[in-house]
């Protein structure tokens, strides 16, 4: 199926590890399913159960369960708002040297990390790569560095705090004080932001338009941008946002979105999947307008702007073949997943 050699050749740009190691999310939709099907409305799943698919599904990818022995992260607050003053500021960059062992290797970029498990995950399939996670939660990031070193994968893995949205230029295309990274910006992924589904909170959002044109210009051709999210609308507003303000250095990836391989994309929009949670937010905005749509999503500008890249659908599979934390979950609870793959120009 030419879905698979698309797969196999993107995995290869990313490193030999995932293409020798097709270990794919069909396969881990497969168990899940198998899983899940166990259970009845008599037969209860046992308490522990999603947990211990959880820890399965995280000791398969190389993340055993005695990594997390000893080390809490205390208190996390479940959101955060990024546009609170002391978040303002820009983070940082490292001493890169001190960093990593290997500076010229490929960068894999996770923005909004969460636990971090993703990079770990993917690191010990990639060692050809180093990975840089941003997290705007500080508890965190020092649990997630504190289990990288655990897993013996500090010298290739580094979790920052830092409200990405504005840290991105500074941490990677430092102008003057510290060198940028020495090596090419591979892949970013940005993948289930949090959501902030009242429109007057979407200048919460972590992709905003200056995050865009900073990646354009720090990634060079050939350089791919994976978004993903469980809800369609904030999916497509990325995707279209990516479109909109970097639809010059950025294209849909046309191997993965190739409509006429069947099977490899499908078609979902906001204003059929997620009606009830645009009511939900009309309702509290008090706005009895009509709901976006997948195309015409920029009513707030005042323009009728169209995406060209709704045509490429949503990948069915993730091309990276290991999950996040939120994919896990969601896969967990057969919720769909809409992703788009983006290629620098
Ligand atoms: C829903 S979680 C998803 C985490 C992970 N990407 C996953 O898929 O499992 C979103 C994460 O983004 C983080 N976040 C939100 N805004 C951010 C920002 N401006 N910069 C960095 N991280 C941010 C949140 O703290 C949270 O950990």
């Amino acid at each position: 199926m030419r879905a698979h050699v698309s797969f196999a050749r993107i995995s290869r740009s990313l490193g030999p590890q995932i293409s020798t190691k097709r270990r794919g999310m069909s396969s881990f939709i497969r168990k899940v399913t198998a899983t899940a099907s166990t259970s009845t409305a008599d037969n209860p799943p046992p308490a522990s159960h999603f947990e211990q698919f959880m820890g399965e599904e995280w000791e398969r990818n190389g993340i055993n369960s005695e990594l997390y022995r000893g080390l809490s992260a205390g208190r996390v607050r479940q959101h955060v708002n990024p546009l609170t003053t002391h978040l303002q500021v820009p983070a940082q960059p490292p001493d890169w040297n001190a960093t990593f062992s290997d500076t010229s290797k490929p960068l894999v970029l996770d923005i909004g990390c969460g636990y971090g498990r993703f990079l770990l995950a993917l690191a010990q399939r990639m060692p050809t790569h180093n990975m840089l996670g941003l997290e705007i939660r500080d508890p965190v990031i020092e649990r997630a560095n504190a289990w990288a070193e655990r897993l013996q994968l500090h010298k290739q893995v580094l979790f920052l705090s830092a409200n990405a949205t504005i840290s991105v230029e500074t941490i990677l295309n430092t102008p003057s004080s510290s060198p940028p990274y020495p090596g090419l910006i591979d892949l970013v992924a940005i993948q289930f932001p949090d959501p902030h589904f009242k429109k007057k909170h979407k200048k919460r959002r972590t992709v905003q338009p200056n995050l865009i044109l900073t990646l354009a210009n720090i990634m060079k051709p050939g350089g791919r941008v994976f978004l993903q999210s469980d809800v369609v609308e904030v999916a497509e507003d990325m995707r279209n946002q990516f479109e909109r303000h970097g639809g010059d250095a950025f294209t849909l990836c046309h191997e993965l979105h190739n409509t006429t391989d069947e099977g490899c994309v499908f078609y979902q929009s906001s204003s059929s999947a997620s009606r009830e949670q645009q009511e939900e937010e009309e309702t509290d905005d008090n706005n009895n307008s009509s709901s976006s749509s997948s195309n015409k999503n920029n009513k707030d500008d005042g323009d009728e702007w169209q995406s060209q890249w709704v045509g490429g659908g949503w990948l069915v599979r993730n091309p990276i073949e290991v999950p996040t934390e939120r994919e896990v979950l969601n896969i967990s609870q057969h919720k769909p997943v809409y992703r788009v793959m983006l290629v620098r120009n």
